[in-house]
């Protein structure tokens, strides 16, 4: 390759990406290190940067009105190059794929992304842990589909029990019931355990800890409490909105004794905690309080096809252009074995350490949850 891509003009919140081009050797050999050791085993695709919801952390309306530049319809990546990109990750070592977005069943047709991702297993003679995050609204109708093309699992993401709670979160009139309801779909579908991720922001929905604690421990489901980051330019992070895991801990062992589960699980980002009466497990998730770059095996690749190494990266690079500038697939493994290598990113680490942070981040609609 000797042609230089044009970068994609970014305008959603971090500088343009970065051109890739093909090493001239190509070196496309498995298992990828970046600079800290380590490696490369999940992938997360933003199918879209739409969403139906406009969660006050992620797609605050102010900010996501009718004038904000989504990508258009030409620039998304297309299914099949989502596949041929996933096939040359999971040649390279990538075990987990999970489709986000954005809201990921809004993009017509998933189920066939899915299928053809279910694929590579038996192409490629690999195990490969295929999950999509959503925010359930359309799971009901589309659970049985889903799993049918070859999804794992679910991870649902819900921030109350309580209606008019819910709504102060999601910004958006919809009955929880119907969740609810799209939860159980999955469950009935195959798709369990549903995990179910609730982000929570001080006087907002702090009350609602328990009462999700104790529904979804009655169904079995798994609740992961996350720390509310600082991510994207929009939603107003302030310290003083974060309530950390240990405070809710300390609310839900109160009620209903906790004890931590050890796992060697490389690449998590929630602690496991089980009830001590054998009913079921919750999750914590603390970027903030309790930062997990250290083993950080996660990259992330945006809705028109720009890979992102950190959550809170402020350039991607993009393969999309790589892509369609004709590379093969020799040279983009290269090109992914390159970018990776030179990795070095571990942001939550620095935020803790109080040190200089990027001033503009990019939105997690666009690069995925
Ligand atoms: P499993 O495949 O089920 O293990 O998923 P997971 O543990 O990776 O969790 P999930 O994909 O549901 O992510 C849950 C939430 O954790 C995300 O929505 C983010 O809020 C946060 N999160 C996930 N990955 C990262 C990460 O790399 N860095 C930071 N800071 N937060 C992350
Ligand atoms: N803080 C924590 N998690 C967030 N998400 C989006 N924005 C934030 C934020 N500011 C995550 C939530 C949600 C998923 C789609 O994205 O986990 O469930
Ligand atoms: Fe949509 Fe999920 Fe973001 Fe809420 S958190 S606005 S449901 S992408
Ligand atoms: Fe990984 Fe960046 Fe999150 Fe750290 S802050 S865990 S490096 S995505």
């Amino acid at each position: 390759m000797t042609a230089r891509i044009i970068p994609i003009t970014d305008s959603r919140g971090a500088r343009p990406s970065r051109t890739v081009q093909a090493p001239a050797a190509a070196d496309a050999g498995a298992g990828l290190l970046d600079r800290l050791q380590r490696p490369l085993l999940d992938l997360r695709i933003s199918v879209t940067d739409r969403c139906n919801f406009r969660c006050v952390y992620c797609m605050p309306r102010e900010t996501f009105d009718q004038d904000y530049p989504y990508v258009p319809h030409a620039e998304l990546l297309s299914f099949e190059e989502i596949t041929r990109l996933a096939r040359i990750f999971v040649r390279r070592g990538t075990r987990k794929i999970r489709l986000t977005g954005g809201e990921p069943l809004l993009r017509r047709d998933l189920e066939s992304l899915v299928h053809m991702l279910a694929g590579l297993r038996a192409e490629l003679g690999a195990p490969l842990d295929l999950a999509l995050t959503t925010n359930g609204s359309l799971l009901k109708r589309k659970a049985g589909a889903l799993a049918e093309a070859g999804l794992n699992r679910v991870t649902v993401s819900l921030d109350a029990l309580d209606d008019t709670i819910f709504r102060s979160m999601s910004d958006v009139d919809f009955p929880v019931a119907q969740v609810l309801e799209g939860i159980e779909a999955a469950r009935a579908a195959g798709l369990g355990p549903v995990k179910v991720n609730m982000v929570v922001k001080r006087g907002l929905n702090d009350g609602q800890v328990l009462p999700m604690a104790r529904y979804l421990r009655e169904r079995g489901h798994v609740l992961r409490f996350i720390e509310y980051m600082d991510v994207g330019n929009s939603n107003g992070w302030r310290l003083d909105d974060v309530l950390t895991s240990d405070r809710i801990l300390e609310q839900i062992d109160a009620e209903m004794p906790l004890e931590p589960v050890a796992t060697d699980e490389a690449g998590t980002v929630a602690q496991r905690w089980r009830y001590r009466d054998g009913s079921g497990e919750i999750g914590t998730i603390s970027s903030i309080s309790r930062a997990f770059c250290g083993d950080c095996t996660r990259a992330r690749l945006s809705t028109e096809g720009s890979l992102y190494l950190c959550l809170f990266g402020d350039q991607g690079h993009d393969l999309r252009g790589l892509l369609r500038a004709g590379a093969t697939d020799p040279q983009m493994a290269a090109a992914i074995g390159q970018i990776w290598s030179e990795r070095a990113d571990r942001y939550s680490e620095l935020r803790s350490a109080a040190t200089a942070m990027p001033a503009r981040r990019i939105e997690m609609s666009y690069i995925g949850g």
